[in-house]
């Protein structure tokens, strides 16, 4: 490949330190995660533009995504950052054409798509020469979408940046870039303070919000994880298992039977609550969760837990015949020796959060093999109507809704044993 003549071009652009840091020398990944206003979109939206000015220069040609999660209109896209950054630099505002719907280098070489992950990620599939893909607002993107999405990605030198801002320790951003992170990336967490061109008109915001809302203010402007969701249906019964230290160490008793409440997913996540009733007191002692893996997965880790069980309770569409096989669920569970079942009626969500919360005063939780439930349980909330600015009357459907949805079967599905059963425990009880 020829290289075409490079004209020697002195480029300066205005960013704040650590984002500068971010962008030194070669990496393929290059990620900035934090609080409100701390200038991840404004950066990022600017590099992106000097990105396709370098590259141009040295004769690459391709195109820029700009992804979010949820995108319904270009109006909601990056479009507009990326426009007001170009327009707020010379030597891009020459080097760029902007159009109302479209932002392309007038060499041709460069041209940005804007795309929505949850909706689009087929098209995106088929989308040549991505040269660089950055996703803003990364936090809810799932791991189905960043597999599909990385491999998209695959120019000699391409790179894929990522900006969030961080929510729950359990999202498969936080997993895939934190937790395991790939080599080849550079990382900064920014904040407000990091930000040197913070406006006041967020920063009344955020001297109120540390008055007000104490609570949230480490999660909105300190890049912290959200521990109370707002609008989280369990919030109040669930801080008051913290504060009455019901999240604590709740050992297995051998001498009572483990119930297990189960929310069966098609091609998500399977979870499953193991409780055991003692008196009055539900004791969560053990959650489980995993996706992508068939029915003979769960009955080997209920074997491997080596707990004895009372019941399964599992929800109503276990009954429904699977197509591909013929057979049931429940059928299947049955052949691989989970039995005997409790089918939770059916009843609707309000009433079965209803009776998650009334159960909740009596709940205590293994802190550490509940861990994941507990959070889920702390941040399963309302959905959130962006648009009127109000709360909906259904659940979002995140990572929370399996963990929520099981806890639900098990609060309106536990039926104590048979009559026969009980006298037995009692006596042994009683002997002690
Ligand atoms: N390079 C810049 N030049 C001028 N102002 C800037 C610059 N970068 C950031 N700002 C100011 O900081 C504000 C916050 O920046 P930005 O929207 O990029 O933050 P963010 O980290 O994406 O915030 P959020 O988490 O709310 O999405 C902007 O609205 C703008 O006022
Ligand atoms: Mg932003």
């Amino acid at each position: 490949m020829t290289k075409e003549k490079t004209k020697e071009v002195t480029t300066s652009v205005k960013l704040p330190h650590k984002i500068v840091e971010i962008f030194e020398g070669e990496a393929r990944y290059r990620c900035a995660y934090g609080g409100r206003g701390s200038a991840k979109t404004r950066s990022f939206a600017l590099m992106t533009a000097v990105r396709g000015y370098t590259w141009a220069m040295e004769g690459k040609q391709g195109q820029i995504l700009c992804a979010l999660e949820h995108l319904n209109s270009l109006d909601e896209s990056s479009l507009e950052e990326v426009k007001s950054a170009i327009r707020g630099v010379d030597f891009l505002n020459d080097f760029y054409e902007l159009g109302e719907k479209f932002i392309r280098s007038k060499c041709g070489r460069i041209n940005y798509v804007f795309s929505g992950l949850r909706r689009n990620l087929d098209s995106i599939k088929s989308k040549a020469r991505i040269i660089l893909c950055w996703v803003d607002e990364a936090e809810g993107v799932s791991d189905t979408a960043w597999q599909k999405l990385i491999p998209t990605v695959r120019e000699d030198n391409s790179e894929i940046w990522v900006t969030w801002n961080p929510e729950t320790k359990h999202s498969a951003t936080h997993r895939r870039f934190r937790v395991h992170p790939p080599q080849d990336m550079k990382i900064a967490e920014i904040n407000w303070r990091d930000n040197p061109y913070f406006p006041d008109v967020l920063d009344k915001e955020r001297q109120q919000d540390k008055i007000n809302r104490p609570d949230l203010y480490d999660h909105i402007w300190e890049g912290e994880m959200l521990i109370h969701a707002e609008g989280a249906y369990y919030a109040v019964e669930m801080r008051e298992a913290t504060h009455n230290e019901r999240m604590t160490n709740v050992p297995y008793d051998s001498s009572v039977g483990v119930i297990t409440a189960w929310d069966l997913g098609m091609g998500d996540s399977t979870s499953i609550w193991f409780a055991q009733m003692v008196g009055a007191e539900v004791r969560l002692i053990d959650y489980y969760e995993s996706s992508g893996v068939g029915l003979d997965h769960y009955a080997k880790v209920l074997n491997e837990k080596g707990y004895i069980y009372d019941q399964h309770i599992l929800p109503h569409d276990v009954r429904v015949r699977e197509l591909g096989s013929g057979r049931s669920r429940l059928e299947t569970l049955d052949s691989l020796g989970v039995r005997p079942v409790q089918i939770a009626p059916q009843l609707n969500v309000d009433d079965g959060i209803q009776a998650v919360r009334s159960m909740l005063g009596r709940c205590w939780f293994d802190a550490e093999k509940c861990e994941r439930g507990i959070d889920a349980l702390r941040q399963y909330r309302r959905e959130y109507d962006e648009k009127g600015m109000t709360w909906r009357s259904r659940p979002l459907h995140d990572w929370t809704s399996h963990c929520a949805d099981a806890m639900r079967y098990l609060a309106i599905g536990y039926r104590p044993a048979s009559n026969w059963g009980e006298p037995i425990r009692r006596n042994l009880q009683g002997i002690v």
